[in-house]
Formats: structure tokens, sequence, C-alpha cells
């Protein structure tokens, strides 16, 4: 019988190994090996395998040359120019207005650290209702559509591994009262994970170790699931991209995206000054006139504890993961060539295997690399990239570990934070701790307020006022 085409194409790219245990699988485990195979770009992973691991011993570092901190627009409060910020929040609702913004969550980490089974947007997190972080998001681009009068498109980049339960999750839930035809889920890519030689690895006998492409591979997914051609049906130029993680971000902050539109940037990102020198955030630079964002673990502790005339740290500009992309630029990237292409991470892993025999094999020590792309890494390719303040209490409190810094636990006290400044700014009377923590349980869903503007236009519609008393949730 003659060869699948796809073995042949393995073979002659020396990795004939996948199908090793070829004639051992059932026919549906041969589809299903097939179908992983046919995932691969093996042009891409033979030029990343030479790139990425042939030439280097570990992590390739990363080259320090000529970066200086990256400059950012502060806040007005931060002596920022109160006149442009007014003018850049007044362009945001214009463009909210015209129907030009859609939301992007990217989806498809696996939430390992938290110890969360199931999509991490199903976690629950707010402090009385438990809402899940999908509830929340859905909830505040609800509100903005009623806001500015035009209900919002919402893309939502899934992985493998969470597609389906993200659906069923979204169905379960009447799509949290959003329209249907407006909530978009689609799969990122995934990437083979290959051995410290090159091969292609095994999970089993009939599957291939295959993980998610990064939240870079967003743009790509963007590009090949048509989202980018219904944004441009439905005259939408500008995206919203957050993580699943944060809870307390502005899915649709007319400032940012009014800065991004003033300033013709294709790619605007929030920054919040580091809370302390360690703070593991990745770091806006500047190099050869590009802005870049260099992770925690790549900019050298020296550099990251330097100070300022001022005494500020001098790479302050943390970056929260908040962009604002414009379409075109996405399928420009998405597209590649010219040099516009996003690079891709190696990371090495332990990743389960089987052995000569294709027995299962876990092994005690990294035998492998994966591949994977960062959103961050456009910025250098972006036209006039544009960073911009925010204030930490109104944006950023990540759901990332079960315990301790950026927990459940810090995630709810942040959000009661929020809830009892915008009561206390209406002149509502709410006893806190010095951190500002209210010692009762409050809850403002974004339907009735979901940021200080809109709180504060319905908490003076609302006769009688209540008491803030524990328990209280305005809806
Ligand atoms: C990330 C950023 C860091 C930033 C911090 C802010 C990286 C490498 N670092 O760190 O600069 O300061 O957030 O919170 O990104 N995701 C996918 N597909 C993937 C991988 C991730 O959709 O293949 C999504 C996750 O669902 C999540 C987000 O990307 O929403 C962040 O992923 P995660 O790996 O948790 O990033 P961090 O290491 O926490």
């Amino acid at each position: 019988m003659a060869q699948h085409p796809i073995i042949e194409l393995f073979e002659r790219a020396g990795q004939a190994h996948v199908f090793a245990f070829f004639d051992r699988l059932s026919p549906v485990e041969q589809t299903q090996l097939l179908a992983d195979a046919a995932e691969v770009d093996l042009a891409e992973v033979s030029q990343l395998y030479r790139s990425l691991v042939a030439k280097s011993e570990g992590a390739a570092g990363v080259n320090l040359a000529g970066l200086a901190p990256a400059p950012y627009e502060k806040r007005p409060e931060h002596g920022g120019d109160a006149e442009a910020w007014a003018q850049a929040k007044s362009a945001g609702e214009l463009a909210l207005r015209g129907g030009r913004v859609a939301a992007f969550t990217v989806a498809g980490g696996q939430g390992t650290r938290l110890g969360y089974d199931g999509p991490k947007g199903t976690f629950p997190v707010t402090p009385l209702k438990r809402k899940p972080l999908f509830h929340v998001f859905a909830e505040k681009i609800r509100a903005a559509g009623l806001r500015y009068e035009r209900p919002l498109h919402w893309f939502i980049m899934t992985s493998h591994a969470n597609h389906a339960a993200t659906e069923v999750f979204f169905a379960d839930n009447a799509c949290f009262g959003l329209d249907p035809a407006r909530v978009h889920f689609f799969r990122q890519g995934r990437m083979p994970a290959v051995s410290l030689d090159g091969k292609i690895i095994l999970e089993t006998t009939g599957s291939l170790a295959l993980s998610p492409d990064g939240h870079g591979g967003s743009l790509r997914a963007l590009d090949r699931s048509g989202a980018l051609d219904l944004m441009q049906r439905e005259g939408i130029d500008t995206l919203s991209y957050f993580q699943v993680d944060n809870p307390l971000v502005r899915c649709i902050d007319p400032a940012l995206i009014g800065w991004h539109l003033l300033r013709d940037s294709e790619m605007t990102s929030k920054m919040v000054p580091k809370a302390y020198a360690e703070e593991k955030v990745g770091h806006f630079c500047s190099q050869g006139g590009k802005t870049v964002v260099v992770e925690y673990s790549d900019l050298p502790m020296a550099m990251q504890r330097e100070t300022a005339a001022n005494g500020e740290l001098r790479y302050i500009a943390g970056s929260i993961a908040i962009h604002v992309l414009d379409r075109e630029f996405v399928r420009r990237m998405a597209a590649g060539g010219d040099g516009a292409t996003l690079p891709f991470h190696r990371a090495d892993k332990k990743i389960p295997t089987v052995d000569a025999d294709g027995t299962s094999v876990k092994p005690e020590k990294a035998n492998g690399v994966k591949f994977e792309m960062f959103v961050f890494d456009a910025l250098p390719f972006a036209k006039n990239a544009v960073v911009i303040e925010t204030l930490r209490a109104d944006d950023f409190s990540p759901v990332k570990n079960g315990e301790g810094l950026d927990s459940p636990q810090t995630c709810r006290d942040d959000q009661l934070r929020q809830f009892s400044r915008w009561l206390t700014a209406n002149g509502a009377n709410v006893a806190t701790d010095a951190s500002g923590r209210p010692n009762i349980a409050v809850e403002v869903s974004p339907l009735f307020g979901y940021d200080e503007d809109s709180f504060a236009d319905a908490w003076e519609k609302l006769s009688p006022k209540p008491d803030v008393v524990d328990g209280l949730y305005l809806s």
C-alpha cells in the first residue's frame, strides 16, 4: 500500500520516528495521529530547532544593548497632561459610539499555577456572588455596550484543551445576557515539543506532544479564524485585548482607545508603576527607537533595582498585558513576511513521552523544548506604539496562584477596595482598614457600575440610597 503523504513528509524531514508505532494503532488512533501531524509546520519546527535549540545551551539570552526605559503618558494625578487625557477619553467614546471597537480575551492558558481544573474563565472570583471571571467580563462588556449605545462584539481565544468546555459554559449561562451572535470563540494554534536533538516528541504512541502556541498565537488565530474579516464587515478596526486572569481590567476603556486613535498608533499598552523592584511583570523599554517588553526573567536584577535621580525605579513601567490593537496591524503580523513576524521563545520542560518500546515515560528532568509566542513582541513592529499609565487599583489584580500573591484572596480584597472607593467617593460611609479594605463584604455588578464614571451616574440616580451593610449587592 502506498505510504500516506503526511508520513512521507515526516520521513523526509527526519521525523520518521513519529510513526514508529503506526502499525500497532487502531484505525481511529491512526487517523488521530495523522491529524496531529497535519497541524505541524515541519519547516517552521526545523527552523526553530536550528535557531533556538541547536545553537544555544539554554534559554536564549535577551539582547540588552541600548536598552532604556520606555517613555509613557503619565496620569494627570501624576503630572500628566489633563487636557490630553480628556481629549483621549472623548475620542475613545466617539469610537465606541461609532461601533469601531471589539473586546478580545486570551483564555487559552492552562491555569496550572492556580491548580484549578477547568477553563480559567470559569473560576469564581467576586467577593459576594462568586461570579466567574467570564461572567465579570461579560457584564462589563454588556454595560459598555449599553453606555455607548452600541453592543460590542467579544472575541475569546480558547485552546484545544478548553474550547468545548468554554463554549458549554457560555451556553449553560445564556451568554450572561450578551447576544450570542456577538460572542465568538476560536481556538489558538498548537506547536509540537521537540527533544534537545530536534525530534518531535510523541506524547503517546498515537499522539504528539502538542501545546498552545502562546498568547502571541492570538494574532495568527484572529486571522485564521475569520475574526479579522468579521471585524472588517462590521466596521470594527480596534481590538481591546486583555487576559482572562484579571477581573479588575477595564475591558473597554475609552481613554486607552482614544490615546491609541489620536496618536495613530497600531498598538497601545497600559503600564503600572512597578510596586517593588522584584515584581514579576514585563518591563516596557525602548531599544533602537522601538518599544519592547523585557520579561522579569530576562532583565538582570541589578537593572530592575536601578533607581533614577528622583529615587523612583528606573525601569518602572510594568506591563499588565492590556493592549489595544489595530485590526490591519494584526493582519500584517499574522501574515508575517518583511521581518514582521513574532519570534518564538523556548521553554525547557519535562514532557511526558514514550520510550523505544512505546512504554509511557514521565521524565525527571527537562527532556524537551516547547515554543511560544508573546503578544507584546508585536510592539516593536507597530507604528507609533504608545504606552499609557493606569492606576493599578483600577485595572490590575490577577488571579495566578492558589495562595499568597496574585491569588483569589488578594483579588477579592482588591475588588472590595475598589467598590468601597467608589462608594466613598460618592458620599457613602464605608469603614475600611488602613489599606482601604472594607470590613464588610459588598459587591457592585458591572451592570450597575463598571468604572468610576458609570458607578457615579448609577449611584446618583439611586433613590433612596441603600445602607452600606455587609452583603450589599448593587445590580
Ligand atoms: C504575563 C506576562 C507578563 C505580565 C503578566 C501580567 C507573559 C510571558 N508574561 O505573565 O509580562 O506582566 O502576564 O499579568 O505573557 N494564554 C493563552 N494561550 C497561551 C498562553 C497564555 O491564551 O498559549 C493566556 C492565558 O490564558 C492568560 C494570559 O495569556 O490569560 C497570560 O498567560 P500566563 O502564562 O499566565 O502569563 P504570566 O506568566 O502570568
